[in-house]
């Protein structure tokens, strides 16, 4: 059986989620959370959602985009247990999950290139989180108050 990966993106990150999925689905299982079209959609709705299927388990991971990715991290981040690192690089990549636990990451459908972007999200897929002090740090992240 395929390993689950989410994904979704607003009508900013729609081409780029289109090649990802296509190019994930040979080794994950990726469940698509829209949007479907070039059509204009709200991306704090539709990333939301997709983030809330992270944490009701239906998903471990999810790849998210928006045109810069500033959005979706934004919209991402206010949810209690989401980790969304906004990535451009692979060493960002790897050590949001390193040392950040990262459950999603973020990119910019009109910021990167769709082989760069692919090297990025099997990079974060490939690393692990190292634990010890970054697990003591996330839980003082859990702890902030607005
Ligand atoms: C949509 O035009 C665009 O604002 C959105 O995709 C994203 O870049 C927002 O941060």
């Amino acid at each position: 059986m395929k390993p689950k990966l989410g994904i979704a993106s607003d009508h900013g990150g729609f081409a780029l989620k289109e090649f990802l999925r296509k190019s994930l689905e040979e080794s994950f299982e990726v469940v698509d959370y829209g949007t479907k079209s070039e059509a204009s959609v709200d991306y704090p709705t539709i990333i939301g959602d997709a983030c809330r299927k992270v944490l009701a388990g239906e998903v471990p991971r999810l790849i998210a985009l928006c045109g810069t990715g500033i959005g979706a991290s934004i919209a991402a981040n206010r949810i209690p247990g989401i980790r969304a690192a906004l990535c451009h690089d692979e060493f960002t990549a790897e050590m949001s999950r390193r040392h950040n636990n990262a459950n999603v990451i973020v990119l910019g459908g009109r910021v990167l290139g769709t082989d760069l972007a692919l090297r990025i999200v099997q990079k974060w897929i490939d690393t692990d989180f190292e634990g010890g002090r970054h697990e003591r740090r996330l839980g003082l992240v859990e702890e902030q108050k607005p």
